[in-house]
Parts: C-alpha cells; sequence; structure tokens
C-alpha cells in the first residue's frame, strides 16, 4: 500500500446532541460498548493505516488523550492536533499540513461509522491518483454532500446540502487525498455559512480531471451518529450484530492483534492493565478467536 496518512477529525460543537455534547464530546459518546471514535479508529486501522492524527478542540482534546493514548497500546502512531474553532473540515488538511508532509491522506469524520468488507478502502488506497471519494445511496441526500453521475458514471456535479438533490448518492466522511490536497485546502475560500467546505476540496479535484467517485455498495452499512435518535439507532445495530455473532465490531485490540500490528506478547500485557469487564473478557479470548 501507498505510505498513507491517516486524519479522525473529531471536532466541532456537537450542539444537535444537547445536553449530552455539554460535557463530553459527541465522538466520545457511547455506541454500545464503545465510545463513537473507536469505530473511525478501527476503520482506518483495518485499512492499514497506523501514523494517525486526531484534531479535536482544546476542552476535548485531554479526554481523548486520556482514553486513547499515543496508541503504542494497538501498534499505531496518535498524535493529536487541535482546532480552535468549527472552522469546516477543510480546515483538517492545513491543520495536519506537518504531519502530512508529502504523503497520501485519509481523512475520517469522527462521528462516521462504517461496518462490512473494507476492500472498497483498501483498493482506494492503492489506486488513488489525485481524490477518492465515495457515493453511497440514502433516502435523504439533502443532508450531505451530494455527487451527480452522467450516463456514462461519469461525475457531473458535487454540491454541499443541496435543497434539490441532483441523485440519491451522499458522499460519506471518508476521503482519500494525495498530497496536494494541502495547497488545495490553503486556497478554498470560506462559503456563505463561513466554513471551508470539504465538497470545494472535491471539486478542485474533479476540475483537475483527478476525482475518482467508488460506489460504496449496499453491502456495507454506513451508520449516522448526529442526532441522539441516530446515535441510538447506531448502538442498537452494533449491538444486534455483536450479540448474534458473539464478535466484537471496532475493538482495537482485536484489530491490532489481527493485523498484525501487535504480537501475542504485546496482546497480553496490554490487556493485563485493562480493568475487569465484559470488554476484557472478549479481548482475553481474541487469540482463541482468530
Ligand atoms: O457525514 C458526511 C458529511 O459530512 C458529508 O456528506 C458532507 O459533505 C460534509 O460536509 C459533512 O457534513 P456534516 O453536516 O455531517 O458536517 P458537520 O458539520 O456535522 O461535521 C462533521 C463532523 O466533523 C462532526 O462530527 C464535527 C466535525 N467537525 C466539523 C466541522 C465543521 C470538526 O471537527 N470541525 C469542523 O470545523
Amino acid at each position: 500500500m501507498k505510505p498513507t496518512k491517516g486524519i479522525v477529525l473529531a471536532g466541532g460543537s456537537g450542539s444537535r446532541l444537547y445536553p449530552l455534547s455539554t460535557i463530553c464530546s459527541k465522538q466520545l459518546q457511547p455506541i454500545y460498548d464503545k465510545p463513537l471514535i473507536y469505530y473511525p479508529l478501527a476503520t482506518l486501522m483495518l485499512g492499514g493505516i497506523r501514523d494517525i492524527l486526531l484534531i479535536t478542540t482544546p476542552h476535548d482534546m485531554p479526554l481523548f488523550q486520556k482514553l486513547l493514548g499515543d496508541g503504542s497500546q494497538w501498534g499505531i502512531s496518535l498524535k493529536y492536533a487541535i482546532q480552535t474553532a468549527p472552522r469546516g473540515l477543510a480546515e483538517a488538511f492545513i491543520i495536519g499540513e506537518e504531519f502530512i508532509n508529502n504523503n497520501q491522506v485519509c481523512l475520517i469524520l469522527g462521528d462516521n461509522v462504517f461496518y462490512g468488507k473494507l476492500d472498497f478502502l483498501r483498493n482506494a488506497l492503492e489506486k488513488n491518483i489525485g481524490g477518492t471519494i465515495f457515493g453511497y445511496q440514502v433516502t435523504d441526500p439533502e443532508r450531505y454532500g451530494v455527487v451527480e453521475f452522467g450516463e456514462n458514471g461519469e461525475v457531473l456535479s458535487i454540491e454541499e446540502k443541496p435543497k434539490l438533490p441532483k441523485s440519491q448518492y451522499a458522499i460519506p466522511g471518508l476521503y482519500v487525498f494525495s498530497s496536494d490536497v494541502v495547497n488545495i485546502a490553503k486556497n478554498v475560500q470560506p462559503s456563505p455559512r463561513g466554513e471551508l467546505e470539504i465538497t470545494d476540496i472535491h471539486n478542485a479535484y474533479l476540475q483537475q480531471n483527478t476525482l475518482q467517485v467508488e460506489i460504496m455498495g449496499r453491502g456495507i452499512a454506513w451508520l449516522d451518529t448526529g442526532t441522539p435518535e441516530s446515535l441510538l439507532e447506531a448502538g442498537t445495530f452494533i449491538h444486534a450484530i455483536e450479540k448474534r455473532q458473539g464478535m466484537k465490531i471496532a475493538c482495537l485490540e482485536e484489530i491490532a492483534f489481527l493485523m498484525k500490528y501487535i504480537n501475542e506478547e504485546e496482546l497480553m500485557r496490554h490487556i493485563i492493565s485493562l480493568p475487569n469487564s465484559s470488554y476484557r473478557q472478549y479481548c482475553e479470548k481474541i487469540m482463541t478467536l482468530q
């Protein structure tokens, strides 16, 4: 795989979750048995990405650091950076400039949950030239970035939260870009809502003819977590699958071991540090689950 840096954007005000988000940020809320942030981290780790920058607010950074540390327990490197105000998703590339340092970068939004076979991501990381984004069919595209396709599957337009969406294809919060994304982001002007929009980045690659939009099939679940109801629904979904299979989704210890980021001895040493809980009991079984 091409060397790829990962960025998890986990700032924002989380105002739609008030009062839940007053003390604890949206990305730290539970999705059934783990904090939400575990799920996007799991996606990056399963994609083969081990060098990750987490961008968050000054208030929440110590909480994330307490929860996730430096990532060494999972055989990854986790660094932290601050976004002082929610100035838009594209600002992640400006904040992350030094970290990206001429590498390809994969940005995932800290509130996006993906479940299913992640080959689509691994392929994108391998094949990407300029930008690769995804299209996912939803019933409410007006809430997202929307991609319009022509008759031959070519991309005709990309719009942010259009009142009249030109297709049913929403763009999930998972993007792969070449290192020029930093310069592209620096040239993006704030939108009428005052944000550096990620869709302006997509459009810049589209104009350069280096934007690839891959359809993310219905075999992948892309779950929304923006409102109290969708948070609950995502938790119920994860619970149902975990209960049926007896396997956890987004258990970072399991993924680290499966991906060979840590060996048996490192896994055992980490498990000993975990409090007695059903999560620890599951981790103790990981080696026998493979
Ligand atoms: O979820 C996918 C959608 O995410 C895309 O389809 C849209 O094109 C994209 O603009 C974005 O739309 P949202 O309305 O979901 O963006 P929101 O402002 O809710 O931000 C998404 C997450 O990123 C949220 O957890 C907060 C965080 N965030 C947001 C902004 C604007 C930051 O960390 N910093 C920011 O400046």
